[in-house]
């Protein structure tokens, strides 16, 4: 019986977590205040870990377990476990293969991917390497046409989810970010985005946030909207209140994903 092949994963890594320091001595000061810092003074990026190490299980004992497994229904879609990789934009930062690599790793743990808008990849592109289900992260774009447009293509590349981020209508302000002055490198783009226009400015706009940064926000309405565009399950991800979750299922969702964006849009979240 020959062995599966483990030479590529480093003898320092046993798991996840382990990637974190091997990742940081890899990758410049540019990419790694992108991948790992988090808004502002960072209360809630760092809230997040505590609270997540603070969760206990109560496991019951003696049960029978054979024959058990994790599957379940997502959607329509069969999943061997509940485990879907977070939509993450431009992951060509870490690896010329970027989101390619991605798909093709979830595909091989059977985890579902949920791509991102802002993916370095075309979405067309991933869905073409995907071996497990495949779900579209939607940022409103200012151009609602332009988000139509996002949306029929994800229907046409065989997504089988819209999960739509209403927690970021503005990129969120990273301090780290700020400090080593982060940008985009050459070659590593927004693709799904190309040939989209900018806006024009509303005349008149008195507020530089409200009526400038923030005037092409997403609404309610942008939900109604999607909900009349697709057919694909609608989840809307970002939402933290009880009272938006059932907003969003009165308004056609299919689901929400309850998230703070890991403490990367707005600080001080639960
Ligand atoms: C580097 C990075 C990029 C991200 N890009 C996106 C994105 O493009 N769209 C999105 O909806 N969320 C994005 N997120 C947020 C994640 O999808 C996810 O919400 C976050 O890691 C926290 O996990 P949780 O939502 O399961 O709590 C990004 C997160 C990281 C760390």
């Amino acid at each position: 019986m020959t062995q599966p092949r483990m030479t590529s994963i480093p003898s320092a890594i046993a798991a996840a977590a382990d990637y974190m320091p091997y990742a940081h001595e890899r990758l410049d000061d540019n990419a790694w205040a992108y991948i790992a810092s988090g808004a502002g003074d960072e209360i809630t990026f760092r809230a997040n870990r505590a609270v997540f190490d603070d969760l206990a299980l109560n496991p019951r004992v003696l049960a029978d377990v054979r024959s058990g497994n994790t599957a379940l229904t997502l959607f329509g879609k069969r999943f061997a476990h509940p485990i879907l990789l977070a939509p993450v934009a431009y992951q060509r930062l870490v690896h010329p293969d970027g989101e390619l690599a991605s798909v093709q790793a979830a595909a091989a743990l059977e985890a579902g991917m949920i791509v991102s808008t802002l993916a370095s990849h075309t979405l067309e592109d991933i869905a073409r390497h995907a071996g497990a289900p495949l779900w579209f992260q939607l940022y409103v774009q200012p151009d609602r046409g332009f988000t139509r447009e996002l949306v029929r293509r994800a229907e046409a590349a065989g997504y089988s989810a819209l999960v739509v981020t209403v927690d970021a209508p503005i990129a969120g302000i990273r301090n780290r970010e700020q400090l080593v002055r982060f940008q985009l490198p050459e070659g590593i783009a927004p693709v799904n985005l190309c040939g989209m226009e900018t806006p024009a400015p509303i005349p008149g706009a008195k507020s530089q946030v409200f009526d400038m940064l923030m005037a092409h926000a997403p609404t309610w309405k942008d939900i109604d909207d999607l909900r009349a565009a697709t057919r694909l399950p609608l989840i809307v991800k970002g939402i933290l209140r009880p009272d938006d979750a059932e907003r969003a299922l009165a308004a056609g969702a299919d689901g929400v994903v309850v998230s703070n964006h890991g403490g990367r849009t707005l600080d001080s979240q639960p």
